[in-house]
C-alpha cells in the first residue's frame, strides 16, 4: 500500500501534486542509504572489530554527514571520500578502536563496492521501461560513485551521474539540487528526486522538486523541518505507478 503525504484527512492522505503537476519525466536519486546500503560495510568492520561492526558502521555514517553539513556551514568543502575517511577515523578514535593503515584502507575501500539494496535493480529498470529518465544526485565524489554504480551493475540504466562537487558544496544546500534539472536539461517542473534520507527529501522540497521519499523504515519518523515528502513510499518499485 502506498501512503501519500500532503493535505491530512483524518484517516488519510490526499494528494493535490496528482491533480496539478506536470507529467514527471526524470527522476535524481540520492545514492547512500538510497541506493547503496552503507551499513553493508558493518559485517566487514564486525571481521576487523568483533563484537562492534554494527557500532562503528553507525557512528562512521553519522559522523560522515555531521562533517558534510559543518563544512557547508563553514564553507571549507572537502570532498565526500575524505569526509567520509574523515567520519571514519573518529568513529573509531571515538569507540576506542585500533585503526591500523591497512583496516583503515580496506574498510573506506568498502565504500567503492556497497551493495545495493535488493528493490534497486527491479525498481530502475521498471523505471526504465516506462521511460524514465533517471540520474544520481548525490554528496559521492565522481569517483567513488562511479565504482559503486558499475560493482552493482547498474551503470547502464543511469542517463547522468551528478556529483556536489560541481558546486563544492553538499546537500541540502539548494545549489546542489538545482544541478539536477540543470544537467539533464529538463524543467526543474518535471524532475523529481528520490532519497531515503528524510533530511535530503526536505532538503530537495525546499529547493522547489517534487519529493519522493523511500521510507525504508515503517517506524522512522518524517523530519520536523517543514517541506515534507510529496509522495512516501517504502521500495523503488513503488514509483512507476506514480508519475
Ligand atoms: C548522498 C548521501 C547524502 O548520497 O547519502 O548524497
Amino acid at each position: 500500500m502506498l501512503a501519500r503525504a500532503g493535505h491530512v484527512v483524518p484517516g488519510w492522505f490526499y494528494d493535490l501534486s496528482m491533480q496539478t503537476s506536470p507529467p514527471l519525466t526524470a527522476l535524481g536519486f540520492d545514492a547512500y542509504g538510497t541506493l547503496f546500503d552503507v551499513f553493508s560495510i558493518a559485517a566487514l568492520c564486525e571481521e576487523y572489530f568483533p563484537g562492534r561492526g554494527a557500532a562503528l558502521a553507525q557512528l562512521w555514517r553519522a559522523k560522515q554527514l555531521h562533517y558534510s553539513l559543518l563544512r557547508s556551514l563553514m564553507e571549507r568543502h572537502r570532498d565526500f571520500w575524505r569526509v567520509t575517511e574523515d567520519g571514519l577515523v573518529y568513529a573509531a578514535r571515538s569507540l576506542g578502536l585500533d585503526l591500523t593503515p591497512g583496516c583503515r584502507s580496506r574498510l573506506l575501500d568498502a565504500y567503492r563496492t556497497l551493495e545495493a539494496f535488493p528493490d534497486v535493480r527491479p525498481g530502475l529498470e521498471a523505471l526504465k521501461a516506462q521511460g524514465v529518465r533517471l540520474a544520481i544526485l548525490s554528496n559521492g565524489e565522481p569517483a567513488m560513485l562511479q565504482s559503486a554504480v558499475v560493482s552493482a551493475g547498474l551503470a547502464p540504466l543511469f542517463d547522468a551521474i551528478v556529483s556536489v562537487e560541481d558546486v563544492g558544496v553538499f546537500k541540502p544546500s539548494p545549489r546542489v539540487y538545482a544541478l539536477l534539472p540543470k544537467q539533464l536539461a529538463t524543467d526543474p517542473s518535471r524532475v523529481g528526486f528520490v532519497s531515503s534520507n528524510s533530511w535530503d527529501i526536505a532538503g530537495a522540497g525546499s529547493a522547489g522538486l517534487t519529493t519522493f521519499w523511500i521510507q525504508r523504515g515503517a517506524a522512522e519518523p518524517p523530519e520536523e523541518i517543514g517541506f515534507p515528502a510529496t509522495h512516501i513510499v517504502h521500495a523503488i518499485p513503488d514509483l512507476p505507478a506514480l508519475l
